[in-house]
């Protein structure tokens, strides 16, 4: 009988975000594998380090950050086939996922190649927009509110009109598109209405009014922005 294929939220970054049930099947597991930089660095990996078993066999997929899909998704191609193989023999895979699985993440790359084949379970996890409002010390979106959740990647144009409808809004893979979304907010007169967060949870996190913020941010930053339309006090 084939192994099943699992994905395991981690939670954002401090290890003790992640679910009792994750740390479980990671203890347990024979084989993981994990999304990597090609610089060699995981965050997925180092999350989940303390549960590893030793001699735990490891199937790092190195992803290509490009704005080209192709060579990321020949990586995805290329660690699927490894995880196909061991699942195969009748093992288990259990999938690192930093935060949620399925909350912007790139384990449904693997699911989409693999799920027809193979038994699969997903573990959710604590995701970073959750763990941001935890850290800036406000609520998301308070009574009738609506949250907008938005890649900063997006063209500025498109980005000015989401934000201008919106009521909160947490504006994820901020990186270098920094730049672009204060001056969008700037335009929109909500500088005081955001909080810039740079890799929540971690030792090395920062939590700051947007005002305050470095001019470079890098990939695990987040901005997110409350109008107050419905006051929580
Ligand atoms: C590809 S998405 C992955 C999201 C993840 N699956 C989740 O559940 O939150 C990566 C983006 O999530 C946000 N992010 C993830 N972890 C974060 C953290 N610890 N602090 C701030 N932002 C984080 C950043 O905006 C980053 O660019």
């Amino acid at each position: 009988m084939n192994g099943k294929l699992y994905g395991i939220g981690l939670g954002p970054g401090d290890p003790e975000l992640m679910t009792l049930k994750a740390a479980r099947l990671i203890g347990a597991a024979t084989c993981v594998a994990y999304p990597m930089l090609e610089t060699g660095a995981s965050f997925a990996r180092a999350i989940a380090q303390e549960h590893l078993r030793d001699g735990v066999q490891e199937i790092a997929i190195a992803i290509p950050m490009t704005v080209a899909r192709k060579p990321a998704q020949d990586a995805y191609d290329m660690g699927a086939d490894e995880i196909r193989k061991v699942l195969k023999t009748g093992r288990d895979v259990v999938v690192l996922c930093e935060g949620d699985p399925f909350f912007y993440g790139s384990f449904m790359y693997l699911f989409s190649r693999l799920s027809e084949d193979f038994k699969v379970e997903i573990v959710p996890g604590v995701n970073s927009v959750s763990a941001c409002a935890s850290v800036v010390e406000r609520p998301l979106v308070a009574r009738s509110e609506v949250l907008t959740i938005v890649p900063a990647t997006l063209p500025a144009d498109d980005l000015s009109v989401k934000i201008a409808n919106a009521e909160a809004i947490a504006l994820m893979k901020v990186g270098r598109h920094l730049s672009k979304v204060k001056a969008i907010l700037k335009a929109q007169n909500l500088m005081d209405f955001a909080h810039y967060v740079e890799r929540a949870t971690l030792p090395n996190q920062k939590v700051m009014p947007l005002a305050d913020a470095p001019d470079v941010a890098p990939y695990f930053s987040m901005i997110l922005v409350s109008k107050g339309n419905d006051p929580w006090l």
